[in-house]
């Protein structure tokens, strides 16, 4: 089980976090602040509002209204295969969002550090001022686990009970956690390629469901009624999951395909299922979809979400959802975040930025 400090210790470190509050300016939540956040609310409760937050944006989804821009970044080779991108999204007449991703999947075993870390900037767009920065790396993994938890809840069979993990790092964990709130899991099957991270999965997670190691891919998905792949495979190196073998049932949640040449699951399996892009012209360049014509993707994320009754035939079929990330899932975690922060009076709040009283003065403060 994951390691907790008593509540004596939160409350501790939580009355420590609010002395001295000042509850104006830019929000900054540290990784600290975001964990007593979580803390605070309970991690299924949070894992919930994400899961709520992701289906009303869905739901409610006005492309007029909501704007998300082609992510963009660069691409590096030394001294690691490594990648910072940038994700863009704006609710137009109130926020910008732009998360700042970075990909380094030596991290863990080079640097004990995770594989993709995050920070969120949000901007006002009436001033501009940036209004908020938050830490996204436990963000990022929470909200990827809920999207993919909105998706299980649409598509995979009610009963379904044994979950198959082929990848068992970081994002392994909120997968199964985010899944275990829209389905009873009582069994899950792991492969890694490094039997040292599939051997510390049960430890890391927040529920006590029996986890089985196996040694091959094919082994994890056998009899898996939901298959989750949140892996590392390099570019061109993929696809990683077996063409066959699965419960005609099945639905997966590939994760990790999010870069042009990166792929978990085999064209084959993607036709003869339906396929569920986040982001369809994201998809097409970077997830699953990159295999596949436009013609062949199914509904898109918050099609799914608002025609849901009209998709849930397809429990019976192989389902998988081609997750790469849509950014407007960071702009509404971040906010999350910030409005369970300020209700606590969790957080450090501070002028980030220069607000001379004269507007035309730049030099105002430095000649004071
Ligand atoms: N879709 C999204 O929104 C989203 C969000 C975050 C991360 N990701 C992606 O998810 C993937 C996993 O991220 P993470 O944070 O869990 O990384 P991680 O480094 O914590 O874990 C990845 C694991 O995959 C294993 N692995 C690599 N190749 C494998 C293979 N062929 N078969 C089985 N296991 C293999 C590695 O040994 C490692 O333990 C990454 O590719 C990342 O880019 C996607």
């Amino acid at each position: 089980m994951v390691r907790r400090p008593s509540s004596a210790a939160v409350d501790l470190r939580l009355e420590k976090m609010m002395a001295k509050k000042r509850m104006t300016g830019a929000a900054v939540l540290t990784f600290e602040h975001i964990s007593a956040v979580v803390r605070a609310v309970g991690l299924d409760g949070f894992m919930d509002d994400i899961i709520s937050g992701l289906r009303c944006a869905g739901t409610n989804l006005d492309t007029q209204a909501t704007v998300v821009l082609e992510r963009s970044g660069f691409q590096y080779s030394k001294p690691d295969v490594g990648l910072i991108e940038w994700m863009p999204s704006m609710e137009l007449g109130r926020a910008v969002g732009i998360k700042t991703v970075g990909y380094h999947p030596s991290n863990p075993t080079q640097r004990r550090l995770p594989s993709v870390l995050s920070t969120t900037s949000i901007h006002d767009t009436a001033t501009g001022q940036l209004t908020a920065l938050v830490d996204s790396t436990l963000l990022t993994a929470l909200r990827t686990g809920a999207a993919s938890a909105v998706v299980t809840h649409i598509l995979a069979l009610p009963t379904a009970a044994v979950v198959g993990i082929v990848g068992a790092g970081a994002q392994a964990v909120t997968q199964i956690h985010a899944i275990s709130r829209v389905r009873q899991i009582k069994r899950i099957i792991a492969f890694d390629t490094d039997p040292a991270v599939s051997a510390t999965l049960a430890a890391r997670l927040p529920l006590a469901v029996p986890v089985t190691v196996v040694e091959t891919a094919a082994e994890a998905i056998a009899q898996a009624d939901i298959v989750c792949s949140a892996t590392t495979v390099d570019i061109g190196a993929g696809p990683v999951l077996p063409d066959h073998g699965y419960l005609p049932h099945v639905h997966i949640n590939a994760v990790g395909s999010d870069f042009p040449g990166k792929m978990e699951v085999p064209v084959a399996l993607l036709r003869a299922a339906l396929v569920v892009p986040d982001d369809p012209p994201q998809c097409l360049r970077e997830g699953e979809s990159q295999q596949l014509e436009l013609s062949e993707l199914g509904p898109s994320l918050p099609d799914l979400i608002s025609n849901a009754a009209q998709y849930e035939r397809y429990q019976q079929e192989i389902t998988v959802f081609d997750s790469t990330g849509w950014s407007l899932e960071d702009l509404i975690v971040a906010e999350i975040a910030l409005d369970h922060a300020r209700r606590l009076g969790i957080g450090m709040y501070t002028d980030l930025q220069s607000t001379p009283a004269d507007p035309y003065s730049p030099y105002e403060d430095v000649l004071r």
